[in-house]
């Protein structure tokens, strides 16, 4: 593969193919995890990339869903997606050996500066297969000394094995005892939050639970911190305001509705403050990742 030229990340790196349906599990609360073979699209995904895909053969509109996990060698892609409306409805009712399109890699990914290897990944709802992928990315990636926390907030059980007992963080309150037990099997440390009283959650909003650990790591390791988050919009708007007020460097995964999902359309458009100038980014390949302090929410 090519490297991608930097000023048009998406050109000559988007692919389109049937995608064999590999497996597609159920879990509570209508969330599923799908696994398709798509091994260009996995070849060239990185973390904050997503996929177009057809969730049924008579619904034309496809449907854009993070990339949560690639397997390049096995070249299968998989996502986390909760069910809202018709069309990931009709995505769920798709089994083991069925074929859907599936159009990816798109968008620019989280990008990371060695300056910075204190990762504090913030993911929460449908926010957190990115937020995955980029964690699990790290244990492979020898730019730095990378020392990610994963923070997850969601108001729905996670689809996932919990740890129980991992490994302590600094800072953060008893409260929060229950972590990832994919993330902690690489030895990346993790914490979940919730205030839908699910076990082992901090009762609270992700943010405060990341205001504990910047409150309690010395300014050196803080200024070594940077924050890639990814979730709705009002926890991507307290995660800005957070960032702001700590000065920290910090990228954010934006969502919004997407027609083409290739740039054609211009119906994914966002207002942007780059420089002091207002202009006009879309989503899908001038994004989904943006600086935070550009956005304007
Ligand atoms: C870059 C990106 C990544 C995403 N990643 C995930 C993910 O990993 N897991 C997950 O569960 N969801 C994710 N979403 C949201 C998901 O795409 C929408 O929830 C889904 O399109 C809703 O479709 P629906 O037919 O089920 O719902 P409906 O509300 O019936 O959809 C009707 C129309 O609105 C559009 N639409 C509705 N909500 C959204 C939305 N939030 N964003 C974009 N289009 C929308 C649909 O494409 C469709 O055209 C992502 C969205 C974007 C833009
Ligand atoms: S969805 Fe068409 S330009 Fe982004």
């Amino acid at each position: 593969m090519n490297a991608p030229d930097p000023a048009r990340p998406h050109r000559g790196t988007i692919h389109l193919c049937d995608a064999e349906v590999l497996a597609h599990e159920g879990h509570a609360a209508d969330q599923y995890i799908l696994r398709v073979h798509a091994p260009a699209c996995a070849a060239a995904a990185r973390p904050g990339s997503f996929a177009h895909l057809t969730c049924d053969d008579e619904l034309p509109m496809r449907r854009p869903l993070s990339i949560m996990r690639v397997d390049a060698e096995a070249g299968w892609v998989e996502f986390l997606y909760k069910t809202h409306g018709h069309g990931l409805t009709r995505l769920s009712r798709r089994r083991p050996g069925d074929y859907l399109s599936v159009l990816g890699p798109i968008g620019r990914p989280f990008r990371l500066d060695p300056a910075h290897p204190n990762l504090l990944l913030l993911g929460g709802g449908v926010g957190i297969p990115p937020m995955l992928f980029l964690a699990e990315s790290l244990a492979e990636d020898q730019r730095a000394d990378w020392q990610p926390l994963v923070l997850m907030g969601s108001e729905i059980p996670f689809p996932f094995d919990i740890a129980q007992r991992p490994r302590p963080v600094v800072g953060l309150p008893g409260t929060a005892s229950a972590a990832l037990q994919p993330l902690e099997n690489l030895g990346i440390p993790s914490r979940l939050s919730t205030l839908a009283g699910l076990p082992g959650c901090y009762p609270g909003y992700v943010t405060d639970l990341a205001r504990h650990w910047l409150d309690a790591i010395s300014p050196a390791e803080r200024a070594q911190v940077a924050v890639h988050a990814c979730g709705p919009t009002p926890m991507l708007r307290a995660v800005q305001a957070l960032a702001a007020e700590y000065a920290l460097p910090c990228q954010i995964s934006l969502e919004e509705y997407m027609a083409c999902a290739v740039g054609g359309c211009a119906g994914c458009a966002v207002e942007i403050v780059r420089d002091g100038l207002r202009q006009m980014k879309r989503v899908c390949v001038d994004g989904p990742v943006f600086e935070a302090s550009d956005v304007c929410f």
